[in-house]
Parts: structure tokens; C-alpha cells; sequence
């Protein structure tokens, strides 16, 4: 009972999409009408506005880091252990991509996804985001680093603690990542991504 409480919990805090409520409350555009119209930081940047995009960073991180720091913290006065992180995190994950309170339609889960890999393991967190900030510095594409990012934390949770439970759900975290960005592949591989910070309609 309590795991599918925290399981359902989870779901239902990654639901907050943060690109959509910070664009909101700051009176900006919604983020799903222009550039890549995916509700997430990235896009939120292309509005030209850095707090909003920062914001939304640190919200959508948040989330994910909360959900399963709940769980380990709390989750063993009930009985509760690595299956019920795992599944919060993916949970969580779930939630920021099919939101129920935006109809499913979500974003991507790079920052959800940071904000979970922290809260695993604060080391596995900081390799995987250095991995991304490597990979922007060099390439200046979100996706990209994003993409490679992904392809990475599995391995470094592996690597990090063996196989373990919690890899699991990063592995499925990190195929669901991938595939949301699909269309940044086709674009990356066209030639046609936006790099990070080009403005509005920069990313069709
Ligand atoms: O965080 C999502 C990023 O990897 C790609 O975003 O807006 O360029 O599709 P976007």
C-alpha cells in the first residue's frame, strides 16, 4: 500500500510541469507555443528570459530530486526500499513527461532527471550533470548533451555501486529520455538543432 502511495505520489509532483506555472506567473508566453514547444528550460530560454529559464531548471531538478529523496529518507520506517525508490524515480520521470494536469503533454526530463540522479547518489548526479556541461561547452547543444548525458548515467551507476535496483530505473530513465528527444536526433543529424540560447522560432 504505502509503495504505491509513494509511487502515485511521485507521479503526481513530477506532473508539475515548471516551464508552464514559472512562464505563468512571470506573464511570459507559454513555452509549448514557440520554438521547440517542449516545456522545459531549454525552450524556456529561447524567450529570452534567463531567470525563467533558470527557474524552471531549478523546479523541474527539484521535483525530481524531492520525490525520491522522500522515499530514501522516509521510505524504510515503512518497510519501504530500493524497488520503492526505483519506482518513484521513474515515477517522477513519468509525471514531468505525461502530465495529468497538461493533458500528457510533457517535456523531455533532462532536469527531472538530474534532480533524480542527485538525490540517488550525489556523486552520480554530479558526473552525469559535468558530463552535460562538457558536452554543451563543447557543442553548445542542449539535445545533444542531453542525449550523451543519458547514455552515460547508467554506466556510471553501475559503475559507481554495481548492478543494483536503482540502475534499473536509471537505464529506463535514460531509454525514455532518448527517445522523447527524437526529434532533436533528426535535427542534430539534419544540421538543423538550434543551439543553446538562440532565440524564439529558432527550433521548429
Ligand atoms: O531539456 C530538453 C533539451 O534537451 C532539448 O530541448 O527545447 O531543444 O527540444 P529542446
Amino acid at each position: 500500500m504505502e509503495i504505491l502511495l509513494a509511487t502515485v505520489l511521485a507521479y503526481l509532483l513530477g506532473s508539475v510541469s515548471f516551464a508552464v506555472v514559472v512562464s505563468a506567473v512571470m506573464g511570459l508566453a507559454d513555452p509549448r507555443s514557440y520554438g521547440s514547444k517542449n516545456p522545459g528550460a531549454t525552450n524556456v530560454l529561447r524567450s529570452g528570459n534567463k531567470k525563467a529559464a533558470i527557474l524552471t531548471l531549478l523546479g523541474d531538478a527539484f521535483k525530481g530530486w524531492l520525490a525520491v529523496w522522500l522515499v530514501a529518507h522516509f521510505g524504510p520506517h515503512y518497510g519501504l526500499g530500493d524497488g520503492a525508490i526505483a519506482l518513484a524515480a521513474i515515477a517522477v520521470f513519468l509525471g514531468h513527461l505525461y502530465p495529468i494536469f497538461f493533458k500528457f503533454q510533457g517535456g523531455k526530463g533532462v532536469a527531472t532527471a538530474a534532480g533524480v540522479l542527485l538525490a540517488v547518489h550525489p556523486v552520480l548526479g554530479l558526473a552525469t550533470a559535468l558530463t552535460w556541461l562538457i558536452i554543451a561547452f563543447f557543442f553548445r547543444y542542449s539535445s545533444l548533451a542531453a542525449l550523451v548525458s543519458a547514455v552515460f548515467a547508467p554506466l556510471f551507476d553501475v559503475f559507481l555501486f554495481g548492478p543494483n535496483t536503482i540502475a534499473w530505473a536509471v537505464f529506463a530513465m535514460s531509454a525514455l529520455l532518448i527517445w522523447r528527444h527524437r526529434a532533436n536526433i533528426s535535427k542534430l543529424i539534419a544540421g538543423k538543432e538550434s543551439r543553446i540560447g538562440e532565440k524564439k522560432g529558432a527550433a521548429q
